[in-house]
């Protein structure tokens, strides 16, 4: 065994940072990085997700982003791990992107802000991190401001996201008399201190023990009589940690914490890297694959398409998933059956994108894309052959019907909507029983609507309208037999077939779906198509 390739991979961990838009996400992001020392000052990490982005913006979006890579997957390394950081962009943004790349995540940390709890975006992220039983992380954030009552949110996260919780330390009032975090492992107490927002990146925490009267004479005698209850309570009530239930994804630890302030950081990281793995044996058609044991292999999950028209090249990005990548050796594409050398790999580190000779298992690349890679696909070492399991396409909430508006360009029309689709960003369907019917298109996050026009006029100089449906759900029917004609469907829907003829259908609201599973026994719908 190659000792210092097992060095590499076990020293890694690969996690997204899942959040509602203004949680935290970017901020905490930002603070992991200046721990790493991959960055010098706050406020250095771009792609804020929540900035507002106009679509005569995008294509300069997409420049100072450099093909986006730069928003895609960060590394730094800390204690002697390295340290893998994907990002699930936010607000229009969202995109089937975004839940593409929780499967190229090996755990996620869930950010929530402590005046608000769990909110939408948080609880569609948090379902694809279930369907994988990854790891997931809760960072409550935001504790220097007026807060909800702890057991509150915790309550709210079991109800709500049907996950266990397990407090790892627990806060000491919130907002102007936030005083710390009370550590359950280790008994002590971390005075909160607020660390400016600019450069400095740690800051030297007073801890105290339960009883010390130092600490009794700091918080007070309401908040200390508080905590004493608390303490009892926690011990006595609520879930035990136990590590078997965080790997199957089923008990989240939960941290509270200020990003802004710098305040609990470094205790989540370090909590976090003992209860979290190195990359885990991935499951292919011929079985479950070693990280470290097997030779070079990764898969696709995410291909960002250059608006650059004159080039129109892409870039596929790859979770690597065993062994050890070289620039210098050849590759084997399993879908096309072809041997290649990867072109222009690279990698992130903060703000810089370089040119890389080697990855390991448990990091992402980028490659040159000349129009051969699809979502989901294997690359591995020549002389294997196996696949991964294929990437879900998951159930988009927005539709539009797009309308050529100049007829004598179907031909046109059809490639540019089937390419786009083909890279993922878009899902489109046609009516179920008519065939060259009107196009529907769906999408995950509505800034797409706007990059399919704009693309449809500039790349493939169609002009398209976009006429919005009603239609917020989907649902695929599981068995893909099944004759869409012979189900009683209320009148709101739509039956329809995605290009490779499954057939789905779409509903105006979840009540709607409720009533045509009463209407037709037996039959199952699922929310995500497994590929
Ligand atoms: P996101 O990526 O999840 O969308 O959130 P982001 O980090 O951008 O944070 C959203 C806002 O919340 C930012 O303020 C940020 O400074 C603030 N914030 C993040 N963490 C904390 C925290 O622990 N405490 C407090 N008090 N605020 C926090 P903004 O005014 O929208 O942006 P900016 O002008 O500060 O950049």
């Amino acid at each position: 065994m190659d000792e210092n390739l097992k060095k590499e991979i076990e020293n890694r961990r690969t996690f997204a940072i899942i959040s509602h838009p203004d949680a935290g996400k970017t901020t905490l992001t930002e603070k992991f990085l200046l721990y790493g020392g991959a960055i010098n000052t706050a406020g250095s990490v771009k792609g804020k997700a929540n900035s507002k982005y106009a679509v005569s913006d995008w294509m300069g979006i997409e420049k100072e982003r450099g093909i986006s890579v730069t928003s895609s997957a960060l590394q730094f390394n800390y204690e002697g791990y390295c340290i893998n950081i994907l990002d699930t962009p936010g607000h229009q943004d969202f995109s089937e992107d975004t839940y593409r790349t929780l499967m190229a995540a090996d755990s996620a940390v869930m950010v929530i802000d402590a005046s608000k709890g769990v909110e939408a975006q948080t609880i569609k992220l948090f379902k694809v991190c279930v369907m994988r039983h990854i790891p997931i992380f809760t960072f409550i954030n935001k504790m220097d401001l007026e807060a909800r009552d702890p057991y509150e949110l915790l309550e709210e996260i079991e109800n709500v996201l049907g996950i266990k919780t397990c407090p790892i330390n627990w806060p000491i009032g919130s907002g102007k008399r936030f005083k710390g975090v009370y550590d359950r492992d280790t008994k002590k107490i971390s005075m909160f201190q607020a660390v400016s927002v600019g450069g400095a990146k740690s800051a030297a925490e007073t801890t105290y023990d339960l009883e010390d009267e130092a600490f009794k004479s700091e918080v007070g005698d309401e908040l200390y009589d508080q905590l004493m209850d608390d303490v009892e309570l926690l011990d006595g009530a609520s879930e035990p940690f136990d590590q078997d239930l965080v790997d199957k994804g089923e008990l989240s630890p939960v941290f509270f914490g200020s990003a802004l302030t710098t305040f609990g950081i470094e205790t989540f990281l370090e909590h976090f890297l003992k209860m979290t793995e190195s990359p885990l044996p991935r499951m292919s058609d011929i079985g479950l694959i070693d990280p470290i044991t097997e030779p070079f292999s990764g898969f696709v999950f995410k291909i960002q398409a250059n608006m650059n028209k004159a080039h129109h090249d892409r870039i596929a990005f790859m979770r690597v998933c065993s062994g050890k990548f070289d620039a210098t050796k050849d590759v084997f594409h399993v879908q096309s059956g072809k041997k290649m050398k990867l072109s222009r790999p690279q990698q992130i580190m903060a703000q810089d994108r370089k040119v890389i000779d080697e990855a390991y298992a448990g990091d992402v690349i980028g490659v040159f894309d000349p129009g051969i890679f699809s979502i989901g696909d294997t690359i591995c070492t020549p002389g294997k052959k196996f696949t991964y399991e294929g990437i879900p396409t998951f159930a988009p909430e927005h539709f539009c019907r797009l309308v050529a508006l100049d007829s004598m360009k179907r031909k046109q029309f059809m490639k540019g909507v089937t390419q786009i689709a083909q890279e993922g960003a878009i899902q489109i369907f046609q009516d179920y029983n008519l065939e060259m019917s009107e196009i529907i298109v769906g999408v995950v996050g509505t800034l797409q609507f706007d990059v399919l026009k704009y693309r449809m006029e500039n790349e493939y100089s169609c002009d398209v309208r976009l006429e919005p449906l009603p239609y917020g759900h989907i649902r695929w029917v599981k068995d893909p037999a099944t004759d869409l004609n012979s189900i009683k469907c209320p009148s709101d829907t739509k039956k329809v077939k995605d290009m490779k003829g499954n057939p789905l259908i779409l509903f105006t609201n979840e009540w709607s779906i409720r009533l045509l599973l009463e209407r037709n026994e037996g039959i199952e719908l699922t929310e995500f198509k497994k590929n």
